[in-house]
């Protein structure tokens, strides 16, 4: 049975509950029992990483580096189990985890390269022998919460720049991927992460609310759905802490009549049924140029059409099951109203469920053509296997069908014609922009984040992380032993 752990200790959660952990391709089988966590447990846990908190702010930041690389060599000399363990509690393919836990490596070292630049300014000051400079500081204790499309990737996200910056830590994973943040926490304290700096702990609602509410946090960062990030911001709101918020996404593909058509089916495969489709930055919807709309719908349904669906331990399998019931659910409910709302169903559309797919969650890769921009597929998140394509006359209208939706995070345009990939990259009101490559596959070095229901204007990875897990700090020093007053004492040259 897996614990939390508080203050450096392993402990098991004062409800005396715990939850079952089981792989989505097969129900029997049972990874684990992790802590059904209470407000108390939360409690303990802020109160831990409070106490920390007063000697980590303290440890130079080239030091604290040292343990974040040292944990990045861990992760890079275990990733293939880790890469396992993660496909087995999650779903999604082996090439794919590996991807995830790789991404934690870049991540972790990026980011601990950060212990030795946290650059600020130095500026000149407007009077005579006064030094004038910034500086950043940590925020505090960062409450972190994480969903489970990314189960070792997010967290590193946030984890890693928050203890750079020489915050504390309390993580709390989705309970669909707890194993995974259960390896990368084990990972940071053997790495040398001291005790109480990272606190985690396991549960549902009732633990993130004591996380988000409590006074003495005094960061939140979250992902997941735009309906629970209303509420973190909302519980967080009386106490101003810094809120960073990375939610939804409806992402789209823009294909024009003179794209490299074969490219732009393979970038939506990928952006597409990548990950089942579980990303934030799935490409959900692709618009294409009616000149040659049949000819990349035809061809696309057909290579999605052949894709493997499977256990993605299986080297073949191409797809993956849905990560729980639920979210095969809200797939098969957005089929539903796909062809209610009239779009065409041109392949996929059913759960698979007989021999090897019985005891998982798994669903055809589905698309729908002739959808209109204002269906609800074409709106609305589904987080599935589940494709929209949508005609336009031009890169006018694409780009209008592209911002016409709540959120903002993604978007890309094939095209071989530089001033159009231009006009695209400049008008798209996105967090990211790709120029033929598909909506999905951001770097651990430049900011990462959205417009809109996608996020409150904060941006993570790169050096923007920096700004979520830390404050300015402006510092004049005034060596001339007098009085000086800023504004008012200006001399003649
Ligand atoms: C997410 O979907 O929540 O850019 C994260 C990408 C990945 C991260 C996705 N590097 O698709």
């Amino acid at each position: 049975m897996a614990m939390n752990l508080i203050g450096g200790e392993w402990v098991p959660s004062s409800s005396g509950r715990t939850f079952e952990n089981r792989n989505p391709a097969d129900t029997d089988d049972l990874i684990g029992l992790f802590q059904q966590s209470n407000e108390a447990d939360v409690k303990a846990a802020i109160a831990a990483a409070a106490r920390a908190y007063e000697h980590w702010r303290l440890v130079p930041a080239p030091l604290r580096a040292e343990i974040l690389f040292k944990a990045a060599q861990i992760i890079a000399a275990r990733k293939e189990d880790l890469a396992r363990d993660m496909t087995r509690e999650m779903g999604k393919v082996l090439n794919e985890t590996r991807g995830d836990v790789q991404e934690a490596i870049d991540m972790t070292f990026y980011m601990a390269g950060e212990g030795r630049r946290m650059f600020g300014q130095t500026v000149p000051s407007e009077l005579r022998n006064k030094f004038a400079m910034s500086v950043r500081q940590p925020v505090g204790v960062a409450s972190i919460i994480t969903p489970w499309n990314f189960p070792m990737a997010i967290p590193s996200w946030k984890i890693i720049p928050a203890l750079v910056c020489g915050n504390t830590v309390v993580f709390k994973p989705s309970s669909q991927t707890p194993l995974s943040a259960l390896n990368f926490v084990n990972i940071l304290i053997e790495a040398g992460v001291p005790k109480g700096v990272v606190n985690m702990v396991t549960g549902d609602a009732e633990v993130g609310t004591a996380m988000t509410a409590d006074p003495a946090v005094r960061i939140v960062s979250f992902t997941g759905s735009t309906d629970v990030g209303r509420i973190v911001n909302q519980a967080a709101a009386p106490t101003f802490k810094k809120v960073h918020l990375e939610m939804g996404g409806k992402n789209v593909i823009m294909i024009m009549d003179d794209a490299n058509l074969e490219l732009a089916v393979d970038g939506c495969l990928w952006g597409g049924f990548g990950t089942t489709g579980q990303r934030c930055t799935a490409a959900s919807r692709v618009v294409v140029h009616e000149k040659v709309y049949r000819q990349f719908a035809d061809e696309f349904v057909a290579r999605a059409k052949s894709l493997v669906v499977g256990d993605g331990l299986k080297p073949e399998t191409q797809v993956g099951p849905s990560n729980s019931e639920a979210q095969l659910r809200t797939v098969m409910k957005y089929v539903k109203i796909g062809q209610e709302e009239g779009a065409t169903l041109a392949t996929g559309g059913h759960r698979l469920e007989k021999g090897a797919f019985a005891k998982g969650f798994f669903h055809e890769p589905t698309v729908f053509t002739d959808v209109a921009p204002a269906m609800r597929i074409a709106r609305e998140e589904i987080f599935g296997p589940v494709v929209s394509v949508i005609p336009c006359k031009s890169l006018d209208e694409a780009i209008a069908i592209g911002n016409g939706v709540e959120y903002g995070l993604s978007a890309s345009v094939y095209t071989q014609d530089i001033n159009r990939a231009f006009q695209a990259m400049r008008d798209l009101y996105t967090g990211i922009f790709y120029v033929n490559a598909p909506t999905i596959g951001a770097e651990v070095h430049l900011p990462f984040g959205g417009t809109k229901n996608t996020g409150n204007g904060h941006r993570e990875a790169g050096v923007a992380a920096l700004d979520v897990f830390s404050e300015w700090k402006s510092i004049y020093i005034d060596f001339s032993g007098k009085l000086q007053r800023a504004q008012i004492d200006t001399e003649q040259i």
